[in-house]
């Protein structure tokens, strides 16, 4: 049987171009996503690549009990051999999704109740898809936000830095998968088309330069979303690579950002993971 792969948000942008790299991997792959239309869309342009039938599965990865519901069903279908958790959403304004701020539920939460739904069937690799954002964020994690002011970018990088966190602890607790996390770098995405287009996502002094930041950010996400894509399919398929690796936007390995090594964040994320995305158990073979 061919091994399976699930890749989250990948009827398009970066997620869609991963699930092709992965079928051609050889992989059988589940792409998820909101839009049934995409969905076939994307299933369609994967099988037109003759490998193993792709198939589409609807969730919203916005809502965590729409998350539960996919885990649990995932899980029940038994060995999965990677799961690339792509989703990702950064919000122009202070938003709450069930009463938790959005940021933090889509970037950090969603992957993270995903993964640990899907640990006791997971087989080969978690990688989980971070960003060169991380390094804008505020460093504290005793509470979902942070203190001062929402600015969607800031609190994005913070909600990856977050993930990116949680990546590393289970890299040295799971200890018979592979947890890497890949950063794809910047691409022309409905993301970057739609969300870095307004002064307000970032910090009022770098609003005052925003001719020049918004021409940084557009220079910056101006390569192919299959470029991007080209760190999560290594992440995720590279036998040499170890557990806690970190793959940069050049698909090589890079040095992990340092606050997301600090076992004080870690755990600090690891308590407000647990509280607001509680499991009923947990997983065999990890160790808390
Ligand atoms: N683009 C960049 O420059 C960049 C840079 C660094 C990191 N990243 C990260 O790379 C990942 C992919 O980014 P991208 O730019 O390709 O994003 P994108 O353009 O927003 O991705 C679009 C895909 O996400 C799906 N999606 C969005 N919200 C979803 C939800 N709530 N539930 C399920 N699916 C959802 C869409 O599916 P439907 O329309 O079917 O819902 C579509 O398949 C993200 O984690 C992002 O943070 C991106």
């Amino acid at each position: 049987m061919a091994p399976r792969a699930v890749v989250t948000a990948a009827t398009g942008g970066i997620g869609l171009e991963t699930a092709k790299g992965l079928a051609d991997a050889g992989y059988a792959v589940t792409v998820i996503g909101r839009t049934p239309q995409r969905g076939d869309n994307a299933v369609a342009a994967i099988n037109a690549r003759g490998g193993e039938p792709a198939r589409f599965l609807q969730a919203d990865l916005a809502s965590l009990a729409a998350v539960r519901a996919l885990g649990e069903r995932l899980a029940d279908e038994g060995p999965l051999d990677v799961l690339v958790n792509n989703v990702g959403a950064m919000f122009p304004d202070h938003t709450h999704l069930d009463g938790i701020e959005a940021s933090f539920v889509v970037n950090h939460l969603s992957p993270y109740l995903l993964t640990e739904l899907l640990l006791p069937v997971i087989k080969h690799r978690v990688v989980n898809v971070t960003s060169g954002a991380v390094v804008v964020a505020k460093k504290v994690f005793d509470h979902v936000e942070p203190p001062g002011g929402y600015y969607g970018f800031h609190w994005y990088g913070r909600a990856k830095l977050a993930n990116l966190a949680y990546t590393l602890d289970l890299a040295t607790r799971a200890t018979t998968i592979g947890v890497l996390a890949a950063d794809p770098g910047g691409a022309d995405t409905d993301m970057t088309d739609g969300t870095l287009r307004t002064p307000k996502i970032v910090a009022p002094p770098l609003r005052l330069l925003w001719p020049l930041v918004r021409r940084t950010f557009e220079h910056a996400t101006s390569r192919p979303a299959a470029t991007a894509a080209r760190s999560s399919i290594t992440a995720a398929t590279d036998p040499t690579l170890t557990s806690g690796t970190v793959i940069g936007p050049k698909a090589l390995p890079v040095q992990p950002h340092r606050t997301a090594r600090d076992p004080r964040i870690q755990q600090a994320v690891r308590h407000l993971s647990q509280t607001h995305a509680p499991l009923r158990h947990v997983p065999d073979g990890i160790s808390t």
